[in-house]
């Protein structure tokens, strides 16, 4: 039996649960003659391996309880959104979601993290139609959402992917050079936003 022990399958549940949550928001969206919420969602459910490894890390005891109540994050969906309004246009849009509520926020999009990530993270509890780990039915679960651009997103890969080479030459300056492309980056997302509106207050005109 893993860490996730009887609970397993209902995170794969869950998974299911959220990204069609989400792409119902997002289809109402359009429907409501407003342009689509993200370009493209991708979920996980954390391994049982690294499950128990940030159990040890964060010094919880290895048990199903700590997988799913003290750590919030065994079920993941990412949101890249094309556009920085998008992001906050989904978060309005999570917060008035009757299936689920924002537990915690955190705003790396304003506060950048000092290496130059940025994303907008929630966790959310999320309502079940299965039992959770108390044995409650309704079930609650936690679930972590990560907003973000597409050009975030690409920025968060190739650090991550960077993070585990541990034998580069240099590291302070590629930690330099990285947090100054995801600054342009940045600075590309707030770029793509002004044509956008430009774009829609030229379309305005022409009604
Ligand atoms: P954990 O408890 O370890 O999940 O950390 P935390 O509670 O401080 O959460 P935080 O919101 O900082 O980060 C959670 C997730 O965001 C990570 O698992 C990554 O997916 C992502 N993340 C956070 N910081 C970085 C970063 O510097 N680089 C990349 N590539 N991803 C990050
Ligand atoms: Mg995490």
């Amino acid at each position: 039996m893993s860490i996730y022990g009887q609970y397993e399958p209902r995170l794969t549940d869950l998974l299911a649960i959220l990204e069609d949550q989400i792409a119902a928001i997002n289809a109402a969206e359009t429907a409501a003659g407003r342009p689509k919420l993200y370009e493209h969602l991708s979920g996980r459910v954390k391994t049982p391996e690294s499950m128990l490894e940030k159990c040890q890390r964060k010094g919880y005891p290895q048990t199903t309880e700590a997988a799913l109540r003290q750590c919030k994050d065994a079920v993941g969906v990412r949101i890249v959104c094309n556009f920085i309004d998008d992001i906050y246009r989904s978060l309005e849009c999570l917060k008035a979601a009757p299936w689920c509520t924002v537990v915690k926020e955190k705003d790396y999009i304003t506060n950048a993290k000092p290496n130059g990530y940025r994303s907008y993270h929630l966790i959310l509890d999320v309502t079940t139609p299965f039992a959770d780990v108390d044995g409650n039915t309704p079930g609650h679960y936690f679930a972590e959402i990560q907003l973000r651009t597409i050009a975030m997103d690409s920025w968060a890969s190739l650090e991550h992917e960077m993070k585990y080479k541990h034998n580069i030459k240099e590291p302070e300056r590629i930690g330099k050079e990285l947090k100054r492309c995801a600054e342009q980056l940045a600075s590309c997302d707030v770029q793509m936003q002004t044509i956008r509106q430009l774009i829609n207050s030229a379309d305005e005109d022409d009604r």
